[in-house]
């Protein structure tokens, strides 16, 4: 979105179809970069705020090391760490931190709370996961599925699952990509209509489904995530009952012999996925946990140049 001069990344459609392709071409070229032992420090002197209200591995970690690689510096700030955690509101603390950093990147649970932020911000905010959106796993995924797959408009790819942040942003990325894209979940955990709505808005909504093995029969890339995200604890065994038969194990890829098998990670292996395939030749989670370093990187030399 866009608020006054400054542009945020509070979901992937906040990208235009160009924009997009601009940031994985980038994301690929400090890749490369990196493999040749380039120095690519694009931001020096600038400073990222990094929010956390939930744990993180990948996300902290990539940004983090992206903001060194680019010359410039990191803030880890855990929500019980800062005022917030003691009652601060978040307006005033986004307000706060734009008068220091460069940019913030936040990891909160309601979605409009990274809608505050940005309204109240003064500098980009990067959306590092909400309860319904996951921007920044999407354009990892979707450089990781362009390395396997140069033509993305023939890539026929599969969410299987809970349709969650990590799918509901997988969903707008592949409508802006042009990837074809079949989702099956259990009746009551699909992706928000408004969502499928946005999808169709960029072009193509994706074929929803109930049954897993229509979905991924013939696929190139099958995608899963957890069954019980952050924040959803309490519900854990109603859930691990309604996603009984959602599991990506070996059986039901014997119905897309060519799959690739994709995970944002991290796994719990023997629920969604077990740990068979996760350790197969076809999984390529690591390339994805990799890649959210080389896209970290892009997002924020492109937000802040
Ligand atoms: N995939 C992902 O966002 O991982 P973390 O929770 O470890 O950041
Ligand atoms: N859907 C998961 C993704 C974690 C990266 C969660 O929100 O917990």
């Amino acid at each position: 979105g866009i608020e006054g001069d400054v542009r945020h990344l509070l979901d992937i459609d906040d990208l235009s179809r160009e924009e997009l392709f601009t940031v994985l071409d980038r994301a690929a070229d400090y890749k490369l970069a990196q493999t040749r032992g380039e120095g690519h420090a694009d931001l020096p002197g600038k400073t990222l705020g990094m929010l956390f209200q939930k744990p993180s591995t990948r996300t902290r970690v990539s940004f983090e090391t992206g903001m060194t690689h680019l010359g410039g510096h990191a803030i880890f700030l855990g929500a019980d760490d800062i005022q917030l955690g003691r009652g601060e509101p978040l307006k005033d603390t986004a307000r706060t931190l734009s008068r220091y950093v460069d940019a913030v990147m936040a990891r909160v649970f309601k979605h409009e709370n990274i809608r505050v932020m940005a309204e109240y911000a003064d500098v980009p905010i990067v959306n590092g996961l909400t309860d319904d959106a996951h921007p920044c796993q999407t354009l990892a995924d979707l450089l990781t599925i362009r390395e396997r797959f140069a033509d993305l408009d023939s890539v026929s790819a599969t969410w299987i699952g809970d349709g969650n942040n990590v799918a509901q942003s997988f969903v707008l990325g592949c409508a802006l990509a042009g990837i074809d894209l079949t989702v099956a979940t259990p009746e009551d955990h699909g992706i928000d209509e408004a969502v499928l709505e946005r999808a169709a808005d960029l072009g193509t909504a994706p074929t929803v489904t109930h049954d897993p093995v229509e979905a991924v029969t013939d696929a190139n890339v099958v995608y899963t995530d957890v069954w019980v995200s952050m924040g959803q604890e309490d519900e854990r065994e109603i859930r691990l009952r309604a996603f009984e038969g959602f599991q990506v194990n070996q059986e039901l890829l014997e119905h897309a012999p060519e799959a690739a098998v994709m995970h944002c990670l991290p796994a719990h292996r023997g629920e969604e996925i077990t740990d068979a395939v996760i350790e197969s030749e076809r999984s390529i989670v690591f390339d994805q946990a990799e890649n959210r370093l080389h896209t970290q990187k892009a997002v924020l030399s492109w937000l802040l140049e």
